[in-house]
């Protein structure tokens, strides 16, 4: 008897065919984030401030690697700096180069500047960017491995008026983003005046009784960075360096000059600073004005947390240094993550992007076809239109459509199909109007123009 043929079941196997291991769920690196749907409504916001900040004031966008060679960051940054010593993510190559993930965009920013010949532009030259920099720092809220910075940049401008341009426009930008803050000012002298006081620093930190006080950090700190004695938090450090000399006091005439003129500017159109004797970066290679901003409590109007939102400075001897011409350079870096977690804290509203829109709805295979071209028919005339095709229960397509904050709900059924209309359906008021099909973008653009 022959034996009955088995049915096939045709269905496709799309069970995946490696090689046969216990499945395994993978999370993220700590402290890297993933920016989910909801968050980019916050992140567009930012991202669009910043450009248009950028381009108001004159800077031009400009990108550079993620990888560089790791001797650029020591060089510039600085081997003795947090960031250089402990955070930095870096490997050797194929070839045995050291390379650095960027753990910030000055660097990467002066190297650009130097290799394309910039310096035969007409200064200054003004940069914008905007990317990610990776530091292996311990996480907390607002402190990532990976995070990105709003970075600008003036190359070839000696002047105290682009220190003061720089405050500027981080101060513009977070007024206009509703978050209060406030600017910590200071200056660090150049080579010359630095020098002098970085003396009397050490001085006054070997007197009897002092360094044995200090943490073991600041221990080694005045060994090879000193400065970064002033910005230490921890208690002894902070009490100890109550007495210690202010930078201020050793300025050299030119520079005092140059930082009584920035503040003069700041004063002049009222935006709000601190002097903050202890304020020195924690970079290598800034010169005179420093700065930082800080959120703020609005009663108290005091500077608050432990996170800064944003800092930079002027660093007049780095492009020489790297190998270019002497070009003095400012500029200021703010973190994009600690902006977003400041709007979502205080709640800032969000403008929503509803502006007049029409949602298309089908019923059924036919009416789907139809809708498609429909779509691309009103999405190419500049309607802001939107879709759920692969959806087939109205009652869900509308409650899309309620959910992105349709003005106006098309909607396409067996009986609109054979009688070549469609209903047009008002989602405030729920009323629904039968249009002629062939009719539908002018029905569409004459409600809108009448504000309806
Ligand atoms: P910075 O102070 O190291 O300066 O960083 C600037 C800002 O980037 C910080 O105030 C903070 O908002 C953000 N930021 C830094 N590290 C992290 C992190 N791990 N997680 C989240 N946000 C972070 C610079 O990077 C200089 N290059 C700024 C500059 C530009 N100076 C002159 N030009």
């Amino acid at each position: 008897m022959p034996r009955k043929k088995k049915i096939k079941n045709n269905k496709p196997n799309l069970k995946f065919k490696g090689p046969k291991r216990p499945p395994m769920r993978f999370s993220r690196l700590r402290g890297m984030k993933d920016v989910l749907f909801e968050d980019y409504k916050y992140w567009d916001l930012v991202i669009k401030k910043a450009t248009e900040m950028a381009k108001i004031y004159g800077f031009n966008r400009i990108e550079t690697p993620i990888l560089e060679y790791l001797e650029l960051y020591e060089r510039s940054t600085g081997k003795a700096t947090d960031i250089v010593s402990k955070e930095m993510y870096s490997f050797v190559d194929k070839n045995g180069k050291k390379i650095a993930l960027r753990p910030e965009a000055t660097p990467g920013l002066v190297r650009t500047y130097i290799e394309h010949g910039m310096f035969n532009l007409p200064q200054p030259v003004k940069m914008f960017w905007l990317g990610p920099i990776f530091r292996h720092e311990k996480p907390q809220a607002g402190r990532y491995r990976q995070s990105y910075q709003f970075d600008l940049e003036i190359f070839g401008e000696e002047n105290p008026a682009a220190d003061f341009l720089i405050i500027l426009i981080a101060y513009n930008f977070f007024s206009e983003l509703q978050i209060n803050v406030q600017v910590q000012i200071n200056s660090i002298g150049c080579a010359e005046c630095r020098g002098e006081y970085l003396s009397k620093l050490i001085e006054f930190y070997k007197e009897r009784g002092k360094r044995s006080k200090l943490c073991n950090d600041c221990k080694k700190r005045l060994a090879k960075n000193p400065l970064r004695l002033l910005d230490c938090q921890e208690k002894n450090c902070v009490e100890l360096r109550e007495d210690a000399p202010q930078i201020v006091d050793s300025l050299c005439d030119e520079c005092r000059e140059h930082f009584i003129k920035v503040l003069e500017y700041l004063d002049e159109i009222d935006i709000p600073y601190s002097l903050n004797p202890y304020l020195v970066r924690g970079l290598d290679y800034y010169s005179r004005t420093v700065f930082e901003i800080w959120p703020v409590d609005e009663e108290k109007e005091v500077a608050v947390g432990n996170l800064a939102l944003g800092g930079g400075g002027r660093y007049d001897g780095l492009v020489e240094y790297m190998g270019g011409h002497p070009t003095p350079a400012c500029g200021f870096g703010l973190g994009i993550e600690r902006i977003i977690l400041k709007i979502k804290e205080k709640n800032i509203p969000l403008k929503k992007d509803s502006k007049n829109i029409i949602f298309v709805a089908q019923l059924g295979d036919q009416a789907r076809r139809k809708i498609l071209v429909l779509f691309e028919e009103l999405r190419k005339s500049g309607i802001n239109v939107r879709q759920a095709f692969t959806k087939d229960s109205l009652k869900s397509q509308l409650e899309e459509a309620n959910r992105l904050g349709a003005k106006y709900c098309l909607i396409l059924g067996q009986k609109e199909l054979i009688d070549e209309t469609i209903l047009l359906r008002d989602m405030e008021s729920g009323i629904q109007e039968v249009i002629g099909l062939k009719k539908v973008k002018f029905e569409i653009e004459k409600r809108l123009n009448n504000g309806n």
